[in-house]
C-alpha cells in the first residue's frame, strides 16, 4: 500500500493565513498540521509516501520530512501547478502508484481515536475501492452516501442541497490502480475539478465500492475555517497535556512501528533542536530503555 497525501489548494477561506503558504502548514496546537494525516498513514503502516503541493509549499514540507529516510520512510513530492481536483491526485500519482493500491488522505482532514477502522482496511484491501461514512451535522459541505432502506449504498453525491443521508465521505480513501486510469477518464464537474466523488461512482457502477461506517470513538475534524483550527488546536492541547502523550508526533510513531530502531530514534532525537518537543522524544526514549 502507498499513501498520498494531497496538501495543496488555495485554502481561501483561511485568508491571510494562506497567503503565504498552504492551509496545511497551519499550526495545531504544537505541530503542522500535515503532521495529523501523515502520521495516520504510518500508523496504517505506510512507509512510501507522495505529498502533492504547490510550488511556494513543497520546499517547505521538504525542509519539514526532506526523504522521510529518518522516519525509516520514502517521502517524495510531486507539483500539481493549479487545483484542479482531488482526483488529480492520481493521475499525478501515476507513476508513484505503479500496480499497487493507493490510500489517499487529503492534508487538511485530521482524525483521531479508535482508528483501527483505517489499519484493518489497509492490511486487508485487494482491490476495488474502499471510502467511510461518518456521521455530520452540516452534510451539506461533503460528499454524502445516498443509502436505500436496507442499507446499500445507491449513490456518493457532492454537497447536495438536500443531503438525503448526514453520511459524509472523510477525505480518506483506498484505491486499486484502477484508480489511475479512472482519474485520467473523468471530465471536469461543474466547479471545473476532477472529482473524488466522481471516482467513487465509478467505483459503484463497477461495482466494487465498499463503504464502511464509522463510529463515534473516531473524531474527524475540520479545519476549513479559523474556528475549526482553535477548536482542533484545543482538542489537542487538552488531551496532550492530560495523558503527557503526543497525539501525531511522528518520530515516536516511526519508533513504534518499526520503521527506525532504537538507535536510528536517538539519531532523530539528537537532531532535533533543544525544545519541549525534544524533551518529550527523549522522555520516550527512556522510557523504552527503562522498560527493557
Ligand atoms: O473533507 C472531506 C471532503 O473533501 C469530502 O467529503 C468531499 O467529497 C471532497 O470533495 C472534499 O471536499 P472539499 O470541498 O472540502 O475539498 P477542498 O476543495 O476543500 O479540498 C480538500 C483539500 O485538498 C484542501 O486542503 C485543498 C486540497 N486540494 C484540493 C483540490 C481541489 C488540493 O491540494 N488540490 C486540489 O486540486
Amino acid at each position: 500500500m502507498k499513501g498520498i497525501i494531497l496538501a495543496g489548494g488555495s485554502g481561501s477561506r483561511l485568508y491571510p493565513i494562506t497567503k503565504v503558504y498552504s492551509k496545511q502548514l497551519a499550526v495545531i496546537y504544537d505541530k503542522p498540521l500535515i503532521y495529523y494525516p501523515l502520521s495516520v498513514l504510518m500508523l496504517g503502516g505506510i512507509k512510501e509516501v507522495l505529498i502533492i503541493s504547490n510550488e511556494e509549499t513543497i520546499p517547505l514540507y521538504r525542509s519539514l520530512f526532506g526523504d522521510g529516510s529518518h522516519l525509516g520512510m520514502a517521502i517524495s513530492y510531486k507539483l500539481q501547478d493549479a487545483p484542479r481536483g482531488i482526483a488529480e491526485s492520481f493521475i499525478l500519482g501515476a507513476e508513484f502508484i505503479g500496480d499497487d493500491n493507493v490510500t489517499l488522505i487529503l492534508g487538511d482532514n485530521i482524525f483521531f481515536g479508535e482508528i483501527e477502522f483505517f489499519y484493518k482496511a489497509v492490511a486487508q484491501h485487494k482491490s476495488g475501492a474502499k471510502i467511510f461514512g461518518y456521521r455530520v451535522t452540516d452534510p451539506e459541505r461533503y460528499g454524502i452516501v445516498n443509502f436505500d432502506r436496507t442499507g446499500k449504498v445507491l449513490s456518493i453525491e457532492e454537497k447536495p442541497k438536500m443531503p438525503k443521508s448526514n453520511y459524509a465521505v472523510p477525505g480518506l480513501y483506498i484505491y486499486d490502480k484502477d484508480v489511475v486510469e479512472i482519474s485520467k477518464n473523468l471530465k471536469p464537474s461543474a466547479r471545473g475539478e476532477l472529482e473524488i466523488t466522481d471516482v467513487n461512482n465509478e467505483y459503484l457502477k463497477r461495482e466494487e465500492l465498499m463503504v464502511e461506517l464509522i463510529g463515534r470513538g473516531v473524531a474527524w475534524l475540520d479545519t476549513g475555517t479559523p474556528q475549526a483550527l482553535l477548536q482542533a488546536s484545543n482538542f489537542f492541547g487538552v488531551i496532550e497535556e492530560r495523558q503527557g502523550l503526543k497525539v501525531a508526533c511522528i518520530e515516536e510513531i516511526a519508533f513504534a512501528k518499526g520503521f527506525i530502531n532504537e538507535a536510528e530514534f536517538r539519531d532523530v532525537i539528537g537532531t532535533i533542536p533543544q525544545s519541549m518537543y525534544r524533551q518529550y522524544l527523549e522522555k520516550v526514549l527512556q522510557e523504552f530503555e527503562e522498560k527493557r
